[in-house]
């Protein structure tokens, strides 16, 4: 195993999180994939250099992203497991057992990252959920603890009631979804941003400006949108479950997109989202 270890090496940055926590700027997202995929996926991009991997107790692949990590030859300490909080799991005892269920599924100790998915407004107990996630840090469950689709409005209300911010704010992110004011409200709280769909769920890529740049730049259309990514600071965590796209999606640490190309990318904001709206999602 050490052997294997030693030969497995990783060209993605990490990023401090307000915690004191790194964490992996580029991520695998297996988001639709059954367990034997997850675990495949999971095993390709470990040994490819991804050191996060992004699941949720939703996503019904926790065993096989355990399965993953642990046939992927990299200890425990190297790899960067999020999971997230359900919506019917919501609530201060049950967001800690559903932490528990988590953590036998996928066969760990405890996961680097616990977000809540989804705030659900109108259930009004992201706060109360919150407040679980911070005894399961305090617990040693959780190092860090975050959440997802969560507005400017309710990042203050959390601080607001319990002085603890969110290590990261995981949102629906990608050239048509730019969330310029999200991603300041997040910045201005210390609050770093991650984006799900980095790519779209794959529409963004048929983008012409993007076909133009991808043609410039000799690089695969994913990779020019993973650059923008990352060149602004942003966490991403791209989906695949091919091999080849797995590991060329994590190519991106190796050139630079101009500043006329990283202005035409700004232009393609349109605001159209590829996911639900956290307003109405959930209820
Ligand atoms: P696949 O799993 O077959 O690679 P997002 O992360 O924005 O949700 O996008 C995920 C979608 O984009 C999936 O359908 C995935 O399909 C596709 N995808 C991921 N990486 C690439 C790539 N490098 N080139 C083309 N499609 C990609």
């Amino acid at each position: 195993m050490s052997e294997i270890r030693s030969e497995i090496r990783s060209e993605i940055p990490y990023i401090e999180m307000n915690d004191g926590h790194r964490i992996p700027q580029l991520g695998l997202g297996v988001w639709q994939d059954d367990d034997a995929q997850a675990a495949a996926s999971v095993r390709c991009a470990l040994q490819a250099g991804y050191r996060l991997i992004d699941t949720a107790s939703a996503y019904g692949n926790e065993a096989g992203v355990g399965q993953g990590v642990r046939e992927s030859g990299l200890t425990r300490a190297d790899v960067f497991v999020t999971t997230k909080i359900w919506n019917d799991a919501q609530g201060y005892q049950e967001a800690q057992d559903a932490l528990r269920a988590s953590l036998e599924r996928l066969g760990l100790d405890y996961v680097d990252l616990l977000l809540i998915h989804w705030p659900i407004p109108k259930l009004d107990k992201y706060v109360e959920t919150w407040r679980a996630l911070i005894h399961l840090r305090e617990q040693g469950l959780a190092r860090s603890i975050g959440v997802s689709n969560f507005r400017g409005d309710e990042l203050q209300r959390l601080f607001a009631e319990t002085h603890q911010l969110p290590a990261v704010n995981q949102i629906e992110l990608h050239p048509w979804l730019q969330q310029g004011e999200l991603r300041t409200a997040n910045a201005a709280l210390g609050v770093r941003t991650q984006a799900w769909s980095p790519l779209g769920q794959g529409k963004a890529l048929l983008d012409p400006v993007i076909a133009r740049l991808a043609e410039k730049y000799g690089r695969e259309p994913a990779q020019i949108i993973l650059r923008w990514h990352v060149q602004q600071g942003v966490l991403a965590i791209p989906k695949s479950s091919n091999p080849d796209r797995i590991r060329g999606n994590a190519q991106v640490f190796d050139f630079a997109l101009d500043d006329d190309d990283m202005s035409a990318l700004a232009q393609l904001d349109r605001g159209e989202r590829v996911g639900p709206h956290p307003d109405t999602f959930g209820l």
